[in-house]
Order: structure tokens, then sequence, then C-alpha cells
């Protein structure tokens, strides 16, 4: 088969990595890709991003199959266009896409169809959404309905802060548009847990869990990232909380996702928070995790592959994907001031010293040197029969790598 993989960032790596693994893969294109994917095996970088171009490309190519990672294309209608051309790609139509692509729609789906989730309540009118937060109990989350890039949702202690996140997405529109409308939500305690599922519409088929670490400082201080390490499977969820996921939170979406005809093969990640209350879902994303992926995958041992074909085919019902035993780590190797301002162009080196594997996320061949050139540069992942190994493994990797202001996390998979 030929694949190809859309996205640029340390998931498609990941995803490039395990999918050339499969004894069913010739040849993967990654488009654009980065300085990780043009040297995996089997895979060569093409420079195109535009949805019409990409299609124009998989049919002179005869891809077999093309693979999304990100959400932006997904939720602008990239399944419809190649399917539109018949090509084969997994991921959800527009139409489902919406799931993650408007907190509205989600919302909204979660209450139709009685998926545990928190109370909120919508606006599209500033002076409406002023008058709310005056009658709120603080805390109040505060989101953007639209995509904001991992930005757009805004945690209030106070009514004075709350003011601040109306008037900063509703009256200054600081997000293009994505916060003209928003959700008030109430705030939910407890630890957080990232499923990763796999989709044909008729089934989900959970894969093992895990547990993103999204501050930037250790014990969980700074503000929000894309996500500084995951460890997989997830410590807090022991059997009674996946129950209560799949009955409260899995079950009901697959009844939604039936009953409004969405057309979902795909993946489906439920963010969702363990509190004292039970277990709650706080969003879906309709695309794999970054990086969640990274930990994910290094865990799982049947073929990706297939597990896409099976989906695409509607032959997920009663099919078991095959874990490794034990835990696995991802440590995040981040430029110096990420999240904020930072530099790029820096020099890495000491990745030829690492025993696990290493992902790049923001990391651009030059010659035959690798430079930095995003906020996440790299991930480190390693496996073990126990947490304890794995994050051992990590670290100890994690440290043979260098380059100007790198920083990482000291406490990924510290459980207090
Ligand atoms: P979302 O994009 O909806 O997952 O929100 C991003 C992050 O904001 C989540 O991973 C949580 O850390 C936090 N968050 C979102 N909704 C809530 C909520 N209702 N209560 C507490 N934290 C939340
Ligand atoms: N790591 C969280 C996400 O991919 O949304």
């Amino acid at each position: 088969m030929k694949i190809l993989v859309v996205g640029s960032g340390g998931r498609e790596h990941a995803i490039v990595w395990k999918v050339s693994q499969s004894s069913l893969v010739d040849k993967i294109y990654c488009a654009p890709g980065n300085g990780g994917t043009e040297v995996e095996d089997k895979c060569e970088n093409v420079n195109i991003s535009d949805i019409k171009e990409l299609a124009k490309f998989a049919k002179e190519k005869e891809i077999d199959l093309t693979i999304v990672g990100p959400e932006v294309p997904l939720v602008e209608g990239i399944v419809d266009v190649f399917k539109e051309n018949n090509l084969k790609i997994f991921g959800p139509s527009k139409k489902a896409a919406a799931l993650e692509g408007s907190k509205i729609y989600s919302k909204d789906f979660m209450k139709k169809y009685k998926v545990k989730t928190a109370e909120y309540e919508v606006f599209d009118n500033s002076k409406e959404a002023f008058n709310y937060i005056k009658t709120c109990s603080y805390p109040v989350v505060i989101k953007a309905d639209g995509l904001a890039a991992g930005k757009g949702v805004i945690i209030c202690q106070n009514e004075k802060e709350a003011e601040e996140a109306v008037k900063t997405l509703m009256l200054d529109d600081e997000f293009n548009g994505a916060g003209l409308k928003i959700v008030i939500e109430e705030f939910l305690e407890g630890v957080e847990a990232s499923i990763l599922s796999v989709t044909d519409g008729e089934t989900i088929v959970p894969f093992i869990s895990s547990k993103d670490h999204k501050q930037i400082f250790d014990g969980d201080k700074g503000p929000n990232t894309g996500g500084m390490g995951v460890i997989a499977p997830n410590p807090y969820c022991n059997e009674e909380v996946l129950d209560s996921f799949k009955k409260d939170i899995l079950e009901t979406t697959l009844k939604g996702i039936k009953e409004e005809k969405m057309d979902f093969v795909g993946t489906i990640f439920f963010g969702i928070m363990i509190t004292k209350k039970g277990v709650y879902l706080l969003e879906y994303n309709v695309r794999m995790g970054d990086p969640e992926t990274q930990a994910v995958l290094m865990l799982m041992e049947s073929d990706y592959v297939q597990i896409m074909l099976k989906a695409l085919n509607k032959e997920l019902a009663n099919y078991n994907v095959k874990w490794k035993k034990g835990a696995s780590c991802c440590i995040t190797l981040a430029s110096g001031g990420y999240p904020g301002k930072y530099e790029k162009g820096f020099k890495i080196s000491g990745i030829d010293k690492v025993q696990n594997k290493v992902f790049v996320a923001g990391a651009k061949k030059s010659g035959d040197k690798l430079l930095t050139n995003g906020g996440r540069v790299l991930s480190v992942v390693a496996s073990g029969e126990t947490l304890q190994e794995a994050r051992e493994k990590a670290y100890n990797d994690a440290e043979k790598i260098s380059f100007e202001g790198v920083y990482y996390r000291k406490d990924i998979g510290v459980i207090r």
C-alpha cells in the first residue's frame, strides 16, 4: 500500500513510524512532515498543505489510504473532498468533525444524547454573557466555540477574570471569529484522562488510556501548553472509572453518532475528567492527541493500518486491539520560553546517543544537522514493564539531548 499522512508534528512522526512497521505498507508520503518523518523508513516528505492539492497528489500517486493528523483539515472537510474524488481516507466527515470544531455543537450533542458533561450555557451576545457572569458561582470555564489552537478555554476564578475572558473572546475577537460565540460551563475538579479510540460509526473501540501533562511547569503550574508529556496507561483509569466512561460517555456518544447519521469513520478522542461526582466528558477531539499518540502507539502491538482498514470496512465489532504489557512515558523537550516567545534555529545534538525513541515535533533538517523549529521540539518515548522503568528510561535519554534553551518537565508520570 501507499499511504499519505497529513500533518507536521510529533503526532504525525509517531503515526509514520508505526505505519512504516506494517507489512501492508510499501511507501509513505508525509505532507508536509518534519525533520523526523523524512528519515523514517519508507517515508518521503512532500511540501503540500492545501486540501485540493493533497487530493490531486493522492490521485496522481495512487495513494491507497490517507491518514489525517491535525483537526484543522478535518474540520475544513478534507474527508468529504477525498471521498468525492473516490480516495480512501481515514477520518470523520465535515459534519462529524464539528464534534471538535464547534464547542456549542458538541455540548448540545452531549446534552441531547445524555453524555455526562458539565452544565453549560451558550452565548452569542456579549451583553447577555456579561449579565450571566454576574450570577455565576466561581470558578467557571469560558470556551470559544471554534478552533483556537488549544488556547480557546479560559478558566476564570472570579467575575473580573470572566469579564476579561468575555471581552477577549467576544469584543476584541482575539481568535479571529472563533470566540464570537461562547460556552460558559461549570468548573469540574478532578484528574484528567485522554481516551483515544477508533470508530467505524457502528462500534467504538477504545485504546489504552493515557495522561497528558498540559501545564508548562512541574506540579501542573503555569500556563497550558500543547502537552509536555504523557504516560500510558493512565494510573487513575481503574476498572470503575472505565466502566463509568463506557456507560455514561462511550455508549451514549455512539448512540448519537448513529442517530445523527454522522458517517464517522476515524479517531474519536475523549477528554475526560475523573471527579468525586463521577466521570465527565470535557471534550471530543476527532483526531489523535499530541503527545498522547507518541505514548499510546509505543504500546500498540496490533498493526495500526489494519485497524484503520477494519474501520473503513465497518468491521470493528468484536475487534480487539492488542497492547503490550507495561507502560510508556513520553517527555516533551521544548524551546526555552515556550509557550510564550522563543527563538528557533538552534542545533540539536545527542539524538544519536539515545536508546529509546525520539519523535520530532518542531525541528527541521539542514544538511546533516537538525535545528529547532518550533515550541515543542522533540518527544522522547520509552516503554517498560512498569511506569517507573519507562520513566527512568525516558529521562535518561532526555538528559542526553541538548540544544540552547532546552526545557522539559521533570515530573512526567509522578503520581501525587
Ligand atoms: P478542552 O479544549 O475543552 O479540553 O479544554 C482544555 C482544558 O481546559 C482541558 O484539558 C481542561 O484542563 C480544562 N477544562 C475544560 N473544561 C473544563 C471544565 N469544565 N472544568 C475544569 N477544567 C476544564
Ligand atoms: N494533548 C491534547 C490534544 O492533543 O488535544
